[in-house]
């Protein structure tokens, strides 16, 4: 039997999607330790897990390095890769927005040439460009998206919004709702041909006990 790899997302996801796996009974016990590690195995399950940054674990799975991957809904849009999303996680839940200071929302109902900062430049580029027809200019940034905005970078942004309090402390509000976020599990597509008995297992055993 081949090992089956799993990808998981560093931080809240990967503690949400290890206790989930825990509980349909593939444990790895190793992977509490605050070791260096990057790999840790269930050598009983012939199952290997590793943690990636967000934006790598669809990489990670396209090209089948990893069977399986949990990974924001966010990220899977803004990658685009080539593979299946199989499973609604239900957590990790916020919502993909426009947001700004509440007087640019005027700037968003007709065809104005404002500028966007964001982390997610394809998300951004599908909502204006195809959804809107709003020919806006994308900058991309890497993080404290709402900086922008506040320092005359952009008009407004394109950004996850999760408890909204990142938003109300730098006077933003919401201004556009583009779709709602959670973690999904996703999966390459060859081994999901090829080891279509045990994936099926682990998605079905995360999906009782959700
Ligand atoms: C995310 C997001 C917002 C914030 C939203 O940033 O980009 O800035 O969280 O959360 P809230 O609605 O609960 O305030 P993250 O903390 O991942 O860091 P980043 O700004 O460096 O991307």
């Amino acid at each position: 039997m081949r090992y089956l790899t799993i990808a998981l997302t560093k931080g809240r996801l990967a503690k949400k999607a290890l206790a989930l796996l825990e509980a349909s009974g593939i444990t790895c016990d190793e992977m509490h330790t605050d070791s260096r590690k990057l790999i840790f195995v269930n050598e009983e399950l012939k199952i290997k897990f590793f943690l990636a940054k967000a934006t790598d674990v669809p990489t990670y799975v396209e090209y089948g390095a990893a069977d399986i991957g949990v990974v924001g809904k966010d990220t899977i849009l803004e990658e685009r890769k080539n593979l299946y999303e199989v499973l609604d996680l239900g957590f990790g839940k916020c919502s993909m927005v426009v947001a700004g200071p509440p007087e640019m929302g005027a700037l968003l109902t007709h065809n104005n040439a404002i500028r966007v900062a964001t982390k997610y430049p394809n998300i951004a580029k599908d909502h204006f460009y195809n959804k809107k027809n709003q020919k806006v200019e994308i900058i991309k940034l890497n993080g404290s998206i709402e900086l922008a905005p506040l320092v005359g970078l952009s008009e407004v942004i394109v950004d996850i919004v999760e408890t909204g309090s990142t938003l109300r402390e730098n006077g933003l509000v919401v201004l556009e709702q583009i779709c709602p976020i959670s973690a999904r599990v996703v999966v390459n597509r060859v081994s999901l041909k090829m080891e279509q008995e045990r994936i099926h297992r682990i998605i079905e055993g995360m999906k009782e006990n959700l």
